[in-house]
């Protein structure tokens, strides 16, 4: 049985401004990509890894991924889509087409390049054990309200049962499949489980698994380097 992980990659990065593709933005030297896929396969329980590239990307990606494949793991690059899920629609469609027994299907956005082990370990359990669908998630920090289009409050949710959520997010690999068949379009893939009326089920995650989209983020990534945390 394979585990497999897919990372879209695909995006632009336009709230980073590096123009280049996010996955590609070196940090201490290393691209976020190399480092979110590094961190999968190392967490020891992922055997294949696929990236969804920029189709003008494709070759780059290969080529800074290719060292990382091992005796445990293999990684696999193709041309993403236009919007994030179309580019996991895509690399799930090839890992179900070209990568025999896949079972359970982890999605991982690259630019959460910093997520610990623990995490991706507590992920693939929890679907491993057979839950359809796992999301690591934190607690929230602030009080969340809701507004109207005027931005006049309506509501304000009790904090108490909000959760901030990350990746990997876990899936049977069926689960996953008839989830996209939708074709809908959702920046979380357990927000398209949910519409199928099947249970998610959340582990903890880590602030470490923070998904890097402006200049700041990246500094807090810096920073987290720097002091050996991350
Ligand atoms: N992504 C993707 N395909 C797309 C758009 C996004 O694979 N068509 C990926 C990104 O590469 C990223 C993840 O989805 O790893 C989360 O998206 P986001 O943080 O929004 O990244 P970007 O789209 O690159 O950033 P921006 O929205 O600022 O352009
Ligand atoms: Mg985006």
């Amino acid at each position: 049985m394979s585990v497999v992980a897919l990372v879209p990659a695909a995006g632009r990065g336009e709230r980073l401004g590096y123009g280049m593709a996010k996955a590609l933005v070196p940090v201490n030297g290393v691209p976020l990509l190399v480092r979110a896929v590094r961190g999968l396969l190392d967490a020891g329980c992922v055997q294949h890894v696929v990236v969804a590239a920029p189709p003008s990307d494709v070759d780059t990606m290969c080529t800074v991924t290719a060292s990382l494949a091992s005796a445990g793991g293999a990684v696999h690059v193709l041309a993403g889509g236009a919007e994030r899920t179309d580019s996991v629609r895509l690399a799930l469609e090839y890992a179900l087409r070209e990568i025999p027994d896949t079972r359970i299907v982890l999605v991982h956005d690259a630019a959460r390049a910093f997520t610990p082990a623990e995490v991706i370990r507590r992920v693939v359990e929890a679907v491993e054990s057979g839950e359809p669908a796992v999301i690591p998630v934190l607690p929230m920090a602030d009080t969340v309200k809701q507004v109207d289009a005027d931005g006049r409050v309506v509501a304000t949710p009790d904090r108490a049962a909000l959760r901030v959520v990350q990746t990997p997010q876990g899936f049977a690999a069926d689960v996953l499949l008839r989830a996209h068949a939708s074709g809908v379009q959702a920046t979380d893939d357990a927000g398209l489980v949910e519409l199928l009326g099947l249970p998610v089920t959340t582990v903890a995650g880590h602030a470490n698994a923070m998904k890097i989209t402006t200049p700041f983020d990246l500094a807090v990534a810096e920073a987290l380097l720097a002091g050996g945390s991350a």
